[in-house]
């Protein structure tokens, strides 16, 4: 590798540097969001009891596999505009902005709360940084954003549902 193939590979999108620093960041902290996320959902298909033990299980392991599909998105974006995705449980811890969980809910119903609570965080927090992203001039990543909305409203539906 020559000393000028890094400037030379980096992406022309049509974005200034600034701006594709300022969206790897906000995606950074999003993909921190979507991993505690995950592992949260994870650990509940785990350690969930009571009755409907076995349909709660499954219902989790869905959502958790929906979860790792979008974290795995989030990354591949950063790296689609140039950035090196965080990768390590020190920088998601740092970044994120969900609580961990230490999960002891073992019942289904506060279990859903604490999962609802934290789509509806993840949603806000979307919706927040969609205003950086245009600010940024990154149709690409706003178009990104707008679904991943979506798809946490539906998953925070399935959630608020078993609690009406
Ligand atoms: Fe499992």
């Amino acid at each position: 590798m020559n000393k000028t193939t890094s400037t030379k590979v980096r992406p022309r999108l049509g974005l200034a540097e600034a701006a594709l620093k300022d969206v790897s960041q906000i995606l950074g902290v999003l993909l921190a969001d979507e991993v505690l996320l995950y592992l949260k959902t994870r650990n509940f298909h785990w350690n969930v009891v009571g009755a409907n033990f076995i349909e709660m299980h499954k219902f989790f392991e869905d959502q958790y596999e929906e979860l790792d599909d979008i974290l795995d998105e989030v990354a591949e974006r950063i790296r689609s505009i140039g950035s090196r995705a965080p990768g390590s449980m020190a920088e998601f811890l740092g970044a994120t902005r969900l609580k961990e969980s230490d999960g002891k809910v073992a019942h289904a119903a506060g279990i859903i709360e604490v999962l609802l609570a934290d789509h509806e965080t993840v949603i806000r927090g979307i919706r927040h940084d969609l205003a950086a992203v245009a600010k940024a001039n990154d149709a690409g990543t706003e178009d990104f954003l707008i679904g991943l909305i979506e798809q946490h409203e539906k998953m925070a539906w399935m959630l608020r549902s078993h609690l009406q």
